[in-house]
């Protein structure tokens, strides 16, 4: 019999909840993807390059000029800099980014702190390693991470810790003294970093996105793994990047060689123009806050307890006043009844933790969010 490397995985809940929105015609607040069209100058660059001879295997390493204009960015809005050819990676999409920077640096029996709730690519990719997963639990409502709690979960075993800011599913972010704490627990120590930093530029009410790579102590540690489908609407065009210092970027590449080599060639062009003009990703903050705020303010009259999401496209929200059900049951039966779908926040923790929390996805189009939000205030 074939003996499976992931024996308790199975159909991702996103899977799960966005066909079950299709079966029951529900609106679909689930799965974490705009419902709605990028720029259209974003998608005739793309069709440019594409009818004009960018269609062959691009480099390993990503397009030159898209490596440069993200070193560019990453120097103007967080100080720091990236050599563009040793230090910046293109990828397709956060996901390859995430693995390859796991599998190019834990090895069996390496331990790897993961702060739960938590994005569900991070185990899989760990277990494939051999690595043990050490798990810090953070709870609703706000979801701060007690360093102390984490400097005891350190050992000699610990290989590497991953951060999520702005974080999936909480709407959580990091200040700057997670940082100074982080960087003094892995101060003279091997460990390395993981930070996923895919909702960077989706951060509300003035805050500014710390990214690891702000502190140059924690930046000589980490693989920092950006997403141009989250900043610009393209889900589905799957383009990352991985940013981390040459010593780690060559590790990273060997495995990102043999994984996928490379990524799609003409989408590569469209994005490195695309990013020429600021403004394309500075106005995103203020974008993703009106969506949020949109949100809240149509269930505001409702019997959901929240606090507004600081980032990301995730609002929770806690529905204890209004039933003491499973969160996991919960979100499947307002799918079928009232037809709005969610994701339970349950999901995202090991040990599948109920705080009768559900995550709704605002990156939708207005009506959808004004119409979810109308059914939800009847509750
Ligand atoms: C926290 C987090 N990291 C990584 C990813 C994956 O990004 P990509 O679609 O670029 O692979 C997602 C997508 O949902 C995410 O929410």
């Amino acid at each position: 019999m074939f003996k499976s490397k992931l024996p308790n995985l199975g159909t991702t809940i996103f899977t799960t909840m966005s066909a079950l929105a299709a079966e029951h015609g529900a609106l679909n607040l689930s799965q974490g993807f705009p419902n709605f069209a990028a720029d259209p100058e974003l998608l005739r660059l793309l069709g440019e390059y594409s009818t004009h001879g960018f269609n062959q295997y691009a480099p390993m390493t990503g397009v030159r000029e898209l490596r440069e204009q993200l070193s560019l960015k990453t120097k103007k809005l967080y100080g720091a800099h990236y050599d563009s050819e040793t230090e910046v990676t293109i990828s397709s999409g956060a996901t390859e980014a995430i693995f390859a920077a796991i599998a190019a640096t834990v090895s069996a029996g390496d331990e790897v702190i993961v702060f739960e709730p938590a994005y569900d690519s991070y185990l899989p990719a760990i277990d494939l390693c051999g690595g043990i997963p050490v798990y810090i639990t953070l709870h609703y409502p706000d979801f701060q991470i007690d360093w102390d709690l984490v400097k005891s979960k350190i050992s000699p075993k610990t290989k590497m810790i991953i951060v999520n800011t702005p974080h999936n599913p909480t709407g959580s972010v990091f200040s700057e003294n997670d940082i100074n704490e982080l960087a003094k627990i892995v101060a003279d120590r091997d460990i390395y970093l993981v930070g996923d930093e895919v909702y960077e530029h989706i951060i509300f009410d003035g805050l500014s996105h710390q990214s690891l790579c702000t502190n140059s102590a924690l930046k000589e540690k980490s693989f920092i793994c950006g997403s141009f489908g989250k900043t610009f609407h393209i889900t589905g065009w799957k383009i990352g990047y991985c940013f981390a210092p040459k010593e780690l970027s060559v590790e990273f590449r060997k495995i990102h060689q043999y994984l996928t080599f490379s990524t799609f060639t003409p989408a590569q062009y469209a994005l490195a123009k695309y990013l020429e003009n600021e403004n394309n990703y500075l106005s995103i903050p203020s974008f993703y806050q009106r969506k949020r705020d949109v949100f809240l303010e149509s269930i505001a009259g409702s019997r959901f307890e929240f606090i507004p999401s600081k980032g990301s496209f995730f609002q929770n929200v806690s529905y204890a006043n209004i039933t003491d059900a499973n969160d996991a049951e919960y979100a499947i039966q307002l799918t079928k009844t009232i037809g709005v779908a969610s994701i339970p926040t349950s999901v995202f923790y090991h040990q599948k933790l109920d705080q009768k929390v559900l995550r709704f996805c605002f990156a939708k189009d207005d009506e959808t969010l004004q119409k979810a939000g109308e059914i939800l205030s009847k509750l």
